[in-house]
């Protein structure tokens, strides 16, 4: 595990497919994710399990926030995938399912021990993320961890009849050293 102030990131497990199903039906939480058609129990189960046969540095973490009874709960996921270890580079990828959880600082924490993960275990140089130009939540979220807009690729989605355009953000090893919080 991968423990934070108030959100620890660990592995997922089968038993967390429900809840993956049900997050990703919600127009609200897909509405900034490559996710557009309905998501059934076995589109789930059969992406968990493709999960296995990928390197372990890439599979998908589940994030859990601290309850004031001591325990954990399940809000979301994120995950380094593509890594290229020539380049020492890998994309970024996150999602709160649970939206009363949104807005209190738990993505940009899950997101500041992902990049610790990222730089300070994997030994990355440059970790980079798509998000919408729609998401200014995500956008900020993003830019209070440290990550900086690259560039815009322009009208490179289309989703309900809109051409949207995608931002490239990137945090490079050497900013993150300069961090307070890194
Ligand atoms: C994007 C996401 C991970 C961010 O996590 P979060 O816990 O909600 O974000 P945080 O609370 O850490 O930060 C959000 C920031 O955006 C700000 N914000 C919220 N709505 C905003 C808006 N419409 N415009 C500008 N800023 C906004 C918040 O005020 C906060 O900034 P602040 O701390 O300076 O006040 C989460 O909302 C989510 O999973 N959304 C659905 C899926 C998604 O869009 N994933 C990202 C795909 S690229």
């Amino acid at each position: 595990m991968i423990y934070g102030e108030r959100v620890r990131l660990r592995a997922i497990e089968r038993e967390d497919i429900p809840r993956f199903v049900q997050w990703l039906n919600d127009p609200e939480v897909i509405a900034g994710l490559m996710v557009t058609l309905p998501m059934s129990s076995w589109d789930e189960t059969r992406w968990f399990e493709s999960k296995a046969s990928q390197p372990a540095e890439e599979r998908p973490l589940a994030i859990d926030v601290r309850t004031p009874d001591g325990g954990w709960k399940h809000i979301g996921n994120l995950g380094l995938e593509g890594i290229e270890w020539m380049n020492r580079a890998a994309s970024f990828g996150i999602f709160i399912g649970e939206k009363t959880f949104w807005n209190q600082g738990y993505g940009s924490e899950a997101t500041r021990l992902a990049l610790k993960h990222g730089f300070e275990t994997l030994n990355l140089n440059r970790i980079f993320l798509h998000v919408y130009e729609s998401n200014p939540r995500a956008m900020r979220a993003y830019e209070k961890v440290g990550f900086v807009k690259e560039g815009i690729m322009r009208e490179a989605r289309y989703i309900n009849g809109v051409y949207i355009n995608v931002v490239l953000m990137s945090v490079l090893r050497s900013e993150w050293d300069k961090l307070p919080e890194a």
